[in-house]
């Protein structure tokens, strides 16, 4: 309700410094219990009992510094990062844009971030007095692709990160990294994956140790022949959940004075093609993976229609800039109407039902 006056003030200010700003006022609220699990909403998903469907999408807490926190807003799940093996500056400023008019953002962030020792200090030390979903997701330093070190990058991440993480991503989709998105070809994502599943090892109660579900996050840019070949790697590794999808390198038909920037692109023009993508693994893969629905969805409607294109659980990012804090709980308290009236008792029934 008050979102919509104070945005004015928000747009105001540098998009960037009103990120750091919304950041710097969440790490003041209490952190509070984990969200209750709804008896409509709730599901398990590769092992992990998710209260609610609608999750924090990854960039927007690089450094896990509240993603603990996020359920005080109504999401069900966050996942921070990417966090890669080095602490890195990212590209130089001005590196992300509002598009207003168009309900858009572009960013060329780069994955600034402080690295995955500090980034694991600190979800250690929040991950002991809270038991809210969180998945840690990760990438490469920027010269590791060309320096041949970009598995062994992914290798490293995993090592630090899954004693930590109720779930990782692997993310080989960001734009905005040189080489990043060429893992996602058959040849050099079955080397990926092969070393990523070693590297997080099996959850033999003998050994002790916490094998975390792997979650793949996919680029929307990608031909019929790239679905094909990444659902069957996904399979053929046995990942746990498909991320569909990151930003675009598309330019659909912009309005704003930024539209010409170079970046991924987010938020309201993204949500025709991730949805189409959505569309595509589901038919690939039918119910064998977990799908992730993400890019675009600002209401109850488009989260629905994601889930009922079968998506198990959603992400959101870009909308919250323009939809302010409390999206995550409408879109909740609409999608429990939207499946009380088409007779669904719970989400589980509604997934996948339009595929
Ligand atoms: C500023 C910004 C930074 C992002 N950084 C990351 C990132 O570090 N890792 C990642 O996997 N996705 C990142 N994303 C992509 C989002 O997680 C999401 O996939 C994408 O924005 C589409 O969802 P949306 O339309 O709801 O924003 C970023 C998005 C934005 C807008």
């Amino acid at each position: 309700m008050l979102y919509p006056l104070i945005r004015p003030l928000i747009f105001a200010l540098d998009a960037e410094r009103a990120h750091g700003l919304s950041i710097a006022l969440l790490r003041l609220l209490p952190t509070g219990a984990p969200a209750a699990a709804d008896p409509m909403l709730a599901q398990t998903v590769a092992g992990l009992a998710f209260p609610n469907p609608v999750g924090l999408a990854a960039g927007y807490d690089k450094d896990g510094l509240v993603a603990h926190k996020m359920h005080g807003l109504g999401f069900g799940f966050a996942e921070l990062g990417t966090l890669t093996p080095l602490p890195q500056p990212g590209n130089p400023r001005p590196r992300l844009f509002r598009l207003a008019e168009d309900r858009a953002v572009i960013n060329r962030m780069g994955f600034n971030n402080g690295g995955q020792a500090a980034g694991a200090e600190r979800v250690a030390k929040r991950r002991a007095k809270n038991g809210a979903i969180i998945g840690i997701n990760i990438g490469a330093n920027k010269d590791a692709t060309a320096a041949g070190r970009g598995v062994a990058d992914y290798v490293t991440g995993v090592a630090c990160m899954a004693p930590l993480a109720d779930y990782l991503t692997v993310n080989i989709s960001s734009p905005n990294t040189p080489g990043l998105r060429a893992l996602q070809d058959r040849a050099a994502l079955d080397a990926l994956l092969s070393a990523v599943m070693a590297a997080r090892g099996g959850n033999a109660p003998s050994n002790g140790r916490h094998a975390p579900p792997i979650f793949l996050k996919v680029a929307p840019d990608l031909e019929p022949a790239d679905v094909e070949d990444i659902a069957a790697a996904c399979i053929d590794h046995g990942v746990d959940a498909l991320i569909v999808s990151n930003t675009t390198i598309a330019r659909p038909p912009l309005r704003s004075v930024h539209a010409g920037e170079a970046g991924g692109l987010s938020g309201a023009p993204l949500h025709d093609a991730a949805l189409a993508r959505l569309k595509d693994f589901r038919r690939a893969l039918g119910p064998r993976l977990p799908l992730i629905g993400v890019g675009g969805i600002a209401t109850a409607d488009q989260a629905y229609a994601r889930i009922r294109a079968g998506a198990s659980l959603i992400q959101l990012y870009s909308a919250l800039v323009y939809e302010g804090p409390y999206l995550a709980k409408r879109i909740n308290a609409g999608l429990k109407a939207l499946l009380a009236r088409d007779g669904f008792s719970s989400i589980t029934q509604a997934v996948g039902i339009d595929g």
